[in-house]
């Protein structure tokens, strides 16, 4: 078994992150696999970053992971551009996938907006390159949101169509980890919309560096309904709101939805959001006080991301000369 994931370098991460993927990288050190886990900064320049910020970006995210209770004993952490050759195999991937795959990504849609003419063509090939990252280590499982469905797909259909095209087996088909109740947390302001770094109101996310206090007061004030909760999960099909509170309740405690019901069914939200804040408060403060800790010690994020990055190259080199001999390149 063999893992592998990636955050991008843009942006604080919050509650979505933690539950979707860092909190699924630590629980994966407890299984008999080898583990991949890098920031993805060449992802985050497909849109603008203002370099007095990108190397500060990366390091918050490095940290993020060791918060998070991912160890450098355990995983390889390191940054995706110290090791050139994800770069090489998604040049050479650009010319397996085919644009009519590209096109139907909605990723990009999202992200390219009505003026898409204006938009890098690393925006556009970004997935080739996720794909490149994936397969680099022949990973075999991948971790992430549910949001990240569409790229893993895409994933497979890059290894299928080089496997085909050249008459091999060389790349595994990795399986997507997206199940269980933290693959997509949504907004507190807005049970419809993904909770996300770009929402404008901080109301709407839990970050990792937010205090208990503040953690606290946007639970109280996130948006809710009147009723009280149902007896069984299917009562909650038409109430997002409550059915994401409930679910970040699930994913953090570490039980079922119909667990939360059995002790809550039957009772309002005055009830509920205390008992709701005492377990987010719980389980994120001890990251976010880390992470203010590590925050002040970006030496010791380098040495991390160092001995990561000598490790991944070890890792990645012999696969891209695998690659280019059966491609049928002189390099
Ligand atoms: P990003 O910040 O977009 O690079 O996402 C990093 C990881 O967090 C990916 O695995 C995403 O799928 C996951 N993620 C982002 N937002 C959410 C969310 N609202 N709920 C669950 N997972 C998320
Ligand atoms: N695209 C992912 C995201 O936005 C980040 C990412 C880049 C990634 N490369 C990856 C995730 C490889 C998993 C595997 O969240």
């Amino acid at each position: 078994m063999r893992i592998l994931s990636g955050i991008q370098a843009s942006g604080s991460l919050h509650l979505g992150n933690y539950l979707g993927a860092l909190k699924k990288f630590t629980d994966m050190q407890a299984l008999d696999a080898e583990r991949f886990y890098m920031i993805a900064d060449l992802h985050a320049i497909t849109v603008w970053q203002d370099p007095a910020n990108l190397l500060s970006q990366t390091r918050e995210i490095a940290a993020c992971y060791l918060a998070a209770g991912v160890t450098p004993e355990q995983s390889v952490i390191f940054a995706q551009s110290s090791v050139p050759e994800h770069t090489e195999l998604g040049w050479l991937f650009n010319c397996v996938a085919r644009l009519g795959w590209l096109d139907r990504m909605t990723q990009f849609k999202d992200k390219a907006g009505k003026d898409k003419e204006r938009a890098s063509i690393g925006l556009y090939t970004y997935p080739v390159l996720q794909a490149a990252d994936i397969l680099l280590y022949k990973a075999t499982h991948v971790p992430v949101g549910e949001d990240q469905r569409q790229h893993l797909e895409l994933t497979r259909d890059v290894a299928k169509k080089f496997n085909h095209d050249y008459k091999t087996d060389y790349f595994p088909l990795p399986e997507t980890l997206y199940q269980g109740p933290g693959a997509r947390i949504m907004s507190l302001r807005d049970g419809l919309a993904k909770m996300s770094k770009s929402d404008p109101s901080d109301n709407s996310r839990i970050n990792l560096t937010d205090t208990a206090d503040t953690i606290a007061s946007k639970i109280k004030k996130a948006k809710s309904d009147a009723e009280v909760l149902p007896e069984a999960p299917e009562g909650l099909d038409d109430r997002p709101e409550a059915k994401n509170l409930v679910g970040i309740y699930a994913a953090l405690a570490g039980v079922s939805v119909q667990d939360v019901l059995n002790d809550f069914g039957g009772k309002g939200f005055g009830a509920f959001k205390p008992a709701l804040a005492d377990v987010v408060v719980d389980k994120m403060s001890p990251v976010s006080e880390r992470l203010r800790g590590l925050l002040n010690e970006p030496t010791e994020i380098d040495r991390v991301l160092k001995i990561g990055a000598e490790k991944a190259r070890a890792a990645a080199a012999p696969v891209v000369q695998d690659v280019k001999k059966i491609i049928g390149l002189w390099g």
